[in-house]
């Protein structure tokens, strides 16, 4: 892909703005019907759940101006908040002008948990299960030939005596297993299930729960991004940029001024709990929204988000943003991030296989960088949006047009009645009834007053 900056790219029409995917990353019209539809038909999804009777549809926009280790990144996101496509492609953009998103990942290992109860002596049954470390390992890579030809299997095996519980101490062993390019679930479920049996024999116990981890905290992704100081002194209007508009004590915010106030808004999360999972919800706006658009598990990457947030036994801020010696504002966003680009939806899902295209991702820990570096730029919308004009002003406009759309307006009619909502500040479905009431659609189109 030679960019990710599409100019105007909000203002075309639907079908232009997938005739600019297949210009940018060469996507068929097959891949682009599956963006258009939602990729998946009720026989589809038959197979993949039990009682299906249909598919669920969900908004699917185009994450702009993302650059990330130097690479251009146009980013699939399914969600349906107003305002976070935008806020987290605006971003992209000022982050561009600092070098884009740098994203490193760990080894892509997870942990799957054995849980062995009635063990007489739990110390010497831990010691056992150590002298036989390198025998449960040799088993358990056996396990699944194909992530060992990939270079995955087992790695490690660590065991802990878990003291205290509501029913007293017990034996927990963790088996580490690299799984590669995939989420890692069903293999290291299986592993688990079948070195159970030998765990029995070594420890005297009964293994009990035999099931991953969803806390992965040894596949982490950690983005960073360097924000110019002078790009802050502006401030969203819709996707565009436009020069702040004095509405702070009559005057544009300077730059210095915002990145202090993105500062001050992290610090709150940082120091309180309550802060801190509104701060990380509008992390996992970006993160899920990736997740959700290339058949991932929003769940066990929202569970291992959340449990790593609170790993220091009280809940915090994933992200951090500070300020550099040339003043610049600083961004970091650490968290859990399983997730596979083969198995599961991901290669069975036609909207989530395009979606990979798109991205052009060759390996799962090249997608987790991308998804941390979505993370970190929809938290720095909120933040800015936040420290400024507060959150409304934005969101607003783009949930006005919702408003619009329930009360019954279409075509023209939608950005019509939201923009006089908005301007009223009265974005409610009754106020919006009222104005399709005394603006009928002839008098602006000359086609029929639609039955509302
Ligand atoms: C809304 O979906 C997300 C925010 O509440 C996040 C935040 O407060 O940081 C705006």
């Amino acid at each position: 892909m030679t960019t990710s900056r599409i100019p105007g790219f909000y203002n075309l029409p639907l079908d232009e703005r997938l005739d600019k995917l297949t210009a940018a990353a060469g996507l068929t019209p097959g891949e682009l019907a599956a963006f258009r539809t939602g990729g998946l038909s009720p026989d589809q999804a038959d197979p993949m759940v039990e009682n299906a009777v249909g598919t669920f549809g969900l908004p699917l926009g185009i994450g702009l101006n993302f650059l990330v280790n130097g690479r251009e990144v146009l980013v699939p996101m399914a969600i349906e908040e107003p305002s976070v496509i935008a806020g987290a492609s605006f971003m992209a953009k000022l982050a561009r002008a600092g070098g884009g998103f740098t994203a490193v990942t760990s080894a892509p290992e997870m942990i799957g948990q054995m849980q062995v109860l009635d063990v007489a002596d739990l110390e010497s049954a831990s010691m056992s299960l150590l002298e036989h470390k390198a025998e449960l390992l040799a088993d358990a890579d056996e396990i699944d030939p194909v992530l060992k030809k990939f270079g995955g299997g087992a790695r490690d095996l660590e065991v802990r005596i878990i003291e205290e519980s509501p029913i007293g101490a017990f034996l927990v062993v963790h088996l580490i297993y690299d799984v590669r390019d995939a989420m890692g679930a069903n293999a290291v479920n299986t592993a688990c299930e079948k070195l159970a049996p030998r765990v029995e024999q070594i420890t005297g116990g009964r293994v009990h729960l035999k099931i991953l981890s969803n806390l992965a905290d040894r596949r982490l992704a950690k983005a960073s991004c360097t924000i110019p100081v002078k790009e802050l002194a502006f401030e969203t209007v819709g996707a565009g940029l436009v020069p702040a508009q004095g509405d702070h004590k009559g005057r544009p915010y300077t730059g210095e001024e915002v990145r202090d106030g993105i500062i001050a808004a992290w610090a709150f999360a940082a120091a309180d709990p309550h802060r801190a999972a509104t701060h990380n919800k509008g992390i996992m706006n970006g993160v899920d929204a990736v997740v959700i658009a290339t058949g991932n598990d929003w769940r066990a990457i929202e569970a291992g988000a959340h449990a790593y947030a609170a790993r220091s036994g009280r809940y915090t801020s994933l992200s951090a943003w500070g300020r550099d010696a040339d003043e610049n504002l600083t961004g970091t966003l650490e968290m859990p991030m399983a997730v596979g680009i083969v198995g599961g939806a991901t290669r069975v899902h036609p909207a989530a296989k395009a979606a990979l295209k798109l991205m052009g991702v060759k390996t799962a820990s090249e997608l987790a960088g991308i998804i941390v570096s979505v993370g970190l730029a929809q938290n720095l919308a909120a933040l800015r949006a936040l420290a400024t004009e507060g959150i409304q002003r934005g969101h607003m406009s783009l949930h006005a047009r919702q408003v619009a759309i329930a009360a019954g307006a279409t075509g023209d009619r939608i950005e019509k009645v939201a923009a006089q909502m908005v301007a009223e500040k009265m974005v409610r479905i009754d106020r919006a009834e009222e104005i399709l009431q005394d603006a009928p659609a002839h008098k602006e189109t000359g086609r029929p007053k639609p039955k509302i």
